[in-house]
């Protein structure tokens, strides 16, 4: 080890030591007898700042270039760990001049820097929320582990469309001899590798519910695909997604409670483990003041009644994005349950209420900036229900859960990305994540 990452030297190193960082700089002032370069190195928001006598040879240092810094730690007049540089190496150098997109002084919004996606995490903003990104990974799995959910890694190959919405990418090979051989066998051509109809997984939510019939409580946090034809600052092509399944669940009021208790702490974590770079992102990403809020819950048919007052309940059946986003401003910026939903506006593995056959026990969940950002429902655990329902012989698996040793089960789906959006004040669901697909943009 020649050098240390600048987080771990920020938390541990004290006045004095002699210290290697390696990074990027990221702004540089030249002054009389001294060059002050700022340099960061991805591990955390702060940049170290580093303070080069004249008489070291610097000249191919620049913002933007890459180094290799020997120095001993000190204190800035302000009491901060700054680097006193007895050697600097550039590794990498960086001519804005050659066509780099980005200058320290200038904004870059943000439909700029989607330009160059492979650039981008450069910027302040994309690398803040990349290790928000990263740490609310950790804390989700902190939470259900500490909670003995067990983590299921569910296929992202899958034969189910489990939302029933046709959104589906469909897998196919694309070698021709490999497709030749098989029809030859007698497949059917849109099927002929797996012998059925395979897709890329909307939602592993079906075979979270075989698991939980015998791991009780479980989890899983991963890839999801949609082929929507929608550009929205809310949709994207691939995206993750955590789902968790209720073992023993019965009714909404449990699941809801373990949302929104999840929903907090993954919040209060963030606030403790990231406040810089949460600083970094500047006034749109305060924690919000509901953390220690009850949050709201409304039926559909009251959903629905509070925007007929509002002049908005246009003739649409189910709650539109705006009709969402103005749900939760009625209740104060508080995110808002919307339960019991209108059975034809949701999937097929909802259960019904069981005072009112015309309704399901859904959920979703509201919140400011995106709106939904959770969905989520008790299953129909009933056998001939279910059997009436079902849109396919091919889920006789999933009937067959209901046979064995059944239980009630409830779960979630939430969109990683529109947390990302919520917490980070990110307007467009694009800047959530490292390289984000959306039709006509897979090129990186
Ligand atoms: O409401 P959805 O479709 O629910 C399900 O897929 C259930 N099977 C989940 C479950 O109960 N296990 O999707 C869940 C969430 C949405 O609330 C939204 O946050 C996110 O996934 N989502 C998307 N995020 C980004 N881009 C898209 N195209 C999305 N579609 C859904
Ligand atoms: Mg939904």
């Amino acid at each position: 080890k020649n050098y240390s990452v600048i987080a771990s030297v920020l938390e541990k190193a004290n006045v004095g030591e002699v210290t290697e960082v390696k990074g990027w700089v990221r702004n540089i002032r030249i002054q009389k007898e001294h060059i002050f370069a700022d340099v960061n190195d991805g591990s955390c928001a702060k940049k170290l700042q580093i303070i080069i006598p004249k008489s070291l040879k610097t000249e191919s240092l620049t913002y933007g270039s890459s180094v290799h810094i020997t120095g001993k730690l000190s204190e800035s007049p302000r009491g901060q760990l700054e680097l006193v540089a007895d050697d600097v190496k550039v590794i990498g150098d960086c001519v804005v001049s050659n066509g780099y997109p980005f200058n320290p002084r200038t904004p870059h919004p943000p439909e700029y820097t989607r330009q160059y996606l492979h650039l981008r995490s450069r910027t302040n903003y994309i690398s803040a929320v990349l290790r928000i990104r990263s740490a609310l990974t950790k804390h989700i799995h902190d939470y259900f582990m500490s909670k003995h959910y067990i983590n299921i890694n569910t296929p992202i190959l899958t034969s189910n469309d489990c939302e029933g919405a046709g959104e589906v990418f469909k897998i196919q090979p694309d070698n021709e001899a490999t497709v030749k051989a098989m029809m030859q066998e007698g497949r059917d051509k849109d099927s002929v590798y797996f012998g059925s109809k395979t897709f890329l997984t909307v939602s592993g939510q079906l075979h979270l519910e075989a698991a939980c019939r015998s791991l009780g409580n479980v989890y899983t946090l991963g890839p999801t695909f949609r082929a929507e034809n929608s550009r929205s600052r809310l949709h994207l092509s691939e995206f993750y997604m955590l789902e968790a399944e209720l073992a023993f669940c019965s009714t909404l009021k449990q699941l809801q409670t373990e949302i929104e208790d999840f929903i907090k702490y993954i919040f209060i974590e963030i606030q403790n483990t990231n406040e810089d770079d949460l600083y970094l992102l500047e006034k749109n990403s305060k924690i919000p003041l509901w953390v220690d809020k009850p949050f709201v819950t409304l039926t559909f048919d009251e959903a629905k009644t509070i925007l007929e007052k509002k002049g908005i309940a246009d003739t649409e059946e189910g709650i539109n994005k705006e009709q969402e986003l103005a749900l939760v401003e009625h209740c104060g910026g508080i995110p808002v349950f919307v339960v019991r939903w209108p059975k034809d506006m949701k999937s097929f593995y909802m259960k019904e209420c069981q005072d009112d056959t015309s309704k399901v026990d859904a959920l979703d969940l509201l919140t400011p900036i995106t709106g939904e950002v959770v969905g989520g429902s008790l299953r129909e655990d009933n056998y001939d229900k279910l059997l009436s329902k079902l849109p396919s012989d091919r889920l006789n698996w999933y009937l067959e859960l209901r046979k064995f040793g059944n239980i009630p089960t409830g779960g979630f789906g939430l969109g990683l990305e529109r947390l990302l959006q919520v917490m980070c004040g990110v307007n467009n669901i694009k800047d959530t994540l490292p390289f984000p697909r959306w039709p006509h943009n897979c090129d990186m």
